[in-house]
């Protein structure tokens, strides 16, 4: 099957996945879930593993586990039939990756291993690339191998709970053969008032991905049209050859990179009404803007690009780019959106841009007050986990665009190796002011790195064989 699906005459245009054409049947039904269309499920479950001594009883389990995995065809017929108003039983979603140390263990030679430079080397290695804190401080179970990777995932808490406790005691069976290191527990947000999903400091997240399906697509141009942003992105963003797959030129996987994103909302909020003074914005509706300014969007959703204020008609835009901006007096550069997707107009800009971009899967965890007042200082943040076909040049090139200081360091994820670097960071002192006055603010440290691993998920055909491949 052709990754690259874009039309020969017109590189710009993709010919997206038309998912009813049984063409497709074979990759979709050998494709993990969750990498072309997330798996929708409000309650997760990620259980790590190590695998013990014994890789030919530790393959054994997986081969027996990969009757469960969920194919890429579930979601996609899950959300049509939910979108259409059908019955749908709704069932757990299941998904397994494994790490190049994971490979390794399960005593695979090296051409076997999916040969992303940066899978093989672990996320620990891209440690001073990234400035990523040095794993002696991450939380303990990640400082040391991580071998695998479950995600268990379910509309209802109960029922995920109770396939936990399954699972649970079936790796306590193989005796040592795999281990589970620790588990964290993803939850959703209570939404906004429009039933959007949230992340920890109050705003929309997860509309802007790139989409891969006719359906989606369509979708998008029918809501809001895709004539200034095109989500519309060829399945080489994220789908690699799987090379132990079975199915042949039909089994792919992606590579995953999965980070614990701890958040201060205490001092991100305090920070926040320090910079709306710092602008002289005093209103409760003028604040807003400030925080507006790091995100890049409102809180519910609206580009700050776009207007000075919240209230963007629903569903949230994402039909935008900066051409109306380019001095930054809307958004500044450094506002997180911005920096990690500057939607450039240019077509060579353009096509650049578009391969550095990923399929965002990210859920919250740990809990907060209904009412979401509470203003925690630890204990709270994103189990962020993006697909993509190559980690240098998506997942870390975004880290590494975050953390540029050139136009300013992303006030939200961006990272510096040292606290005396200059985050150069310059705020609008007028919402597209005609005298581009702005005003420096520091704006950083209140998202913390606290574990992680780069992952590949591979072909549902390899996990079905892998007692004899
Ligand atoms: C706790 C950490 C993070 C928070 C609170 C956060 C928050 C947000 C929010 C609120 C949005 C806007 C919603 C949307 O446009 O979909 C967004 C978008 C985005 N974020 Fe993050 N994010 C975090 C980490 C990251 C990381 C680590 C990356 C990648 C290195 C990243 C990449 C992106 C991308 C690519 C977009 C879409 C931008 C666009 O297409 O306009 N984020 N994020």
């Amino acid at each position: 099957m052709n990754l690259n699906n874009v039309d020969p005459q017109n590189q710009a245009k993709v010919i997206p996945l038309d998912q009813d054409d049984r063409q497709h049947e074979v990759m979709l039904n050998d494709l993990q879930g969750n990498i072309l269309k997330g798996h929708g499920r409000h309650y997760t479950a990620h259980i790590f593993i190590k695998f013990g001594k014994d890789p030919t009883q530790a393959r054994t389990w997986v081969k027996d586990f990969s009757k469960k995995i969920t194919t890429a065809k579930e979601p996609i017929d899950r959300r049509k039939a939910l979108d259409s108003g059908k019955q749908w039983k709704e069932t757990t979603f299941t998904g397994f990756v494994l790490s190049a140390k994971g490979y390794q263990a399960l005593d695979f030679k090296k051409n076997q291993i999916p040969s992303d430079p940066k899978f093989r080397k672990g996320m620990k290695a891209s440690r001073t690339d990234l400035h990523d804190r040095p794993s002696q401080e991450w939380d303990e179970p990640y400082r040391d191998e991580i071998h695998a990777m479950i995600i268990l995932a379910h509309k209802d808490e109960e029922q995920l709970r109770v396939e936990r406790r399954q699972l649970r005691d079936s790796i306590k069976h193989t005796k040592g053969a795999l281990e589970e290191i620790t588990t964290e527990k993803g939850r959703v947000l209570p939404p906004d008032q429009h039933g959007n999903i949230v992340e920890h400091f109050g705003y929309v997240d997860g509309r802007s991905q790139p989409l891969f399906l006719k359906e989606d697509i369509e979708s998008q141009r029918r809501r809001e049209g895709i004539d200034q942003y095109d989500p519309s992105t060829p399945l080489n963003l994220v789908l690699a050859s799987d090379p132990n797959g079975c199915k042949t030129n039909n089994s792919f996987g992606s590579y995953f990179v999965f980070r614990k994103l701890e958040q201060d909302v205490k001092g991100f909020k305090k920070t926040e009404e320090s910079l709306a003074k710092t602008l002289g914005l005093k209103g409760d509706k003028e604040k807003e803007l400030a925080g507006a300014l790091v995100v890049g969007r409102f809180e519910d959703g609206t580009p700050v690009t776009l207007q000075y204020g919240e209230g963007m008609d629903q569903p949230v835009f994402n039909n935008f780019n900066y051409q109306n901006d380019s001095n930054g007096s809307k958004c500044p550069f450094q506002g997180h959106i911005r920096k990690v997707n500057p939607r450039s107009v240019s077509t060579k800009s353009r096509i650049e841009e578009r391969e550095h971009r990923i399929a965002r899967r990210g859920i919250t965890y740990g809990k907060r007050k209904k009412d979401m007042e509470d203003r925690p200082e630890n204990g709270v943040g994103l189990l962020f986990m993006c697909f993509q076909a190559d980690i240098a040049k998506q997942f870390e090139h975004l880290q590494r665009m975050a953390n540029d200081t050139t136009n300013g360091l992303d006030p939200i994820i961006g990272q510096t190796s040292d606290k005396k670097t200059p985050l150069q960071q310059q705020w609008p002192c007028e919402w597209a002011g005609k005298n581009r006055k702005t005003q420096p603010f520091d704006f950083q440290g209140f998202v913390t790195l606290k574990g992680g691993e780069y992952f590949f998920a591979p072909s549902i055909s390899f996990l079905q064989n892998i007692d004899k491949i």
